[in-house]
């Protein structure tokens, strides 16, 4: 059974889609992995479909799902049956489809920017993650790699009860050049720092799934 990883945040532009992305692209490269999209916007679809233009069916290597109101669980549910992992990009405003898949999570993931603000509106989504009972992992995004910035975001999260992964991810174009072309940093610039950040993030989540992945 795969295992899931639900990215969910309130604030639209924290990096939900950027994150699913760019770990399905690094998981892809040994796991068999699905993507499932159920925010309205679309966005994940559009960058499989570019994807699937991009290379040939066989490798783009990723799974594509979309679902919305009641056959969501079951699509959960037939993904989980034939993949390793299945990553969850959720729309932005925690109604049912966002609690559903919070709920199907084995690890919720959190993308936030480092200020104060974007910090502070984590919480209703973290609030989610706990009334279901499921384990969240705030995940750093646009970090710079120090300053007071910085410091500030890791005092705010050492204050909260949710921690962050440490891993993180810098401010960096490659993210959104690769993804124009349908791919993940790892594969568009493997030998980047941004692959680096991709990769490390990749393995702290192996890690914490245990021997499942
Ligand atoms: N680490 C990053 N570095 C640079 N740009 C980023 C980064 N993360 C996200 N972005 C950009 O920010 C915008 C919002 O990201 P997106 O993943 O679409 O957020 P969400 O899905 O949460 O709305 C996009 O233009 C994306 O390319
Ligand atoms: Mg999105």
């Amino acid at each position: 059974m795969a295992v899931i990883l639900t990215v969910a945040q309130q604030k639209g532009g924290a990096g939900k889609t950027t994150l699913v992305a760019q770990l399905a692209a690094a998981f892809a490269a040994g796991r068999r992995v699905a993507v499932l999209d159920i925010d309205p916007q679309r966005s994940l679809a559009r960058w499989h479909a570019r994807r699937q233009q991009a290379l040939d069916a066989a490798a783009a290597g990723i799974t594509f799902a979309e679902a919305a109101g009641w056959r969501l669980a079951g699509e959960i549910d037939r993904l989980k049956a034939g993949h390793d992992i299945v990553l969850i990009d959720s729309p932005p405003h925690a109604e049912t489809e966002a609690r559903l898949a919070v709920r199907a999570a084995d690890l919720v993931l959190v993308p936030v920017q480092p200020s104060p603000l974007d910090l502070w509106a984590t919480q209703p989504t973290l609030d989610l993650a706990r009334a279901e009972k499921r384990a969240a992992r705030l995940v750093l995004n646009r970090m710079p790699a120090r300053g007071r910035l910085a410091d500030l975001a890791r005092d705010e999260i050492a204050r909260g009860t949710d921690p962050a992964l440490a891993a993180t991810l810098g401010n960096r174009t490659a993210f959104a050049a690769a993804m124009a072309e349908g791919l993940g940093v790892t594969e568009a610039e493997p030998r980047s720092l941004a692959a680096e950040e991709v990769r490390a993030l990749a393995e702290e989540i192996r890690q914490l799934a245990g021997n499942r992945l």
